[in-house]
């Protein structure tokens, strides 16, 4: 059998900004730029996650999307949807609510759970405005 990555998509709106309270004014303006701005601002997020895994006999699914979908909106939409990712979200107090810490954190809570549905999660994309997205393969390199 052949193994086959398969992809789901979920999307989620959010708050944050990117500040460092040991940092001036200037200088996370210098780094952040407008992801700095002191009264927040909002990304539409979308979310890609790829498992693989081989074609099963009987339904021919990877993974069952419909479960995959189910478990990645209680893990991840959730708790992220509507919510100021600095003040709101337990999984992130604490560090930069950058994509990159984002990926990371989403990774170790869905692995196992993805894992438990039968799937190998390979890879997280994480794009936070057209031009700026994220990829994440578990700490290893992909190729
Ligand atoms: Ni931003």
């Amino acid at each position: 059998m052949k193994t086959v990555y398969i992809t789901r998509r979920e999307t989620f709106n959010a708050a944050h900004k990117l500040w460092r309270e040991d940092w001036s004014e200037e200088k996370n303006w210098e780094v952040f730029g407008k992801c700095s701005n002191k009264n927040w601002h909002g990304h539409n997020f979308s979310i890609y996650v790829t498992v693989k895994g081989k074609p099963h006999e009987d339904t021919g699914f990877v993974i069952n999307l419909k479960e995959l979908s189910a478990l990645l909106k209680e893990l991840v939409v959730e708790p992220l949807d509507h919510k100021n990712l600095n003040l709101d979200v337990p999984f992130l107090k604490g560090m930069l609510a950058s994509t990159e810490n984002m990926v990371i954190q989403i990774w170790d809570i869905i692995k196992e759970p993805i894992a438990k549905a039968g799937g190998e999660l390979v890879k997280i994309k994480l794009v936070e405005t057209e031009n700026n997205f994220v990829e994440y393969y578990g700490g290893d390199e992909p190729y």
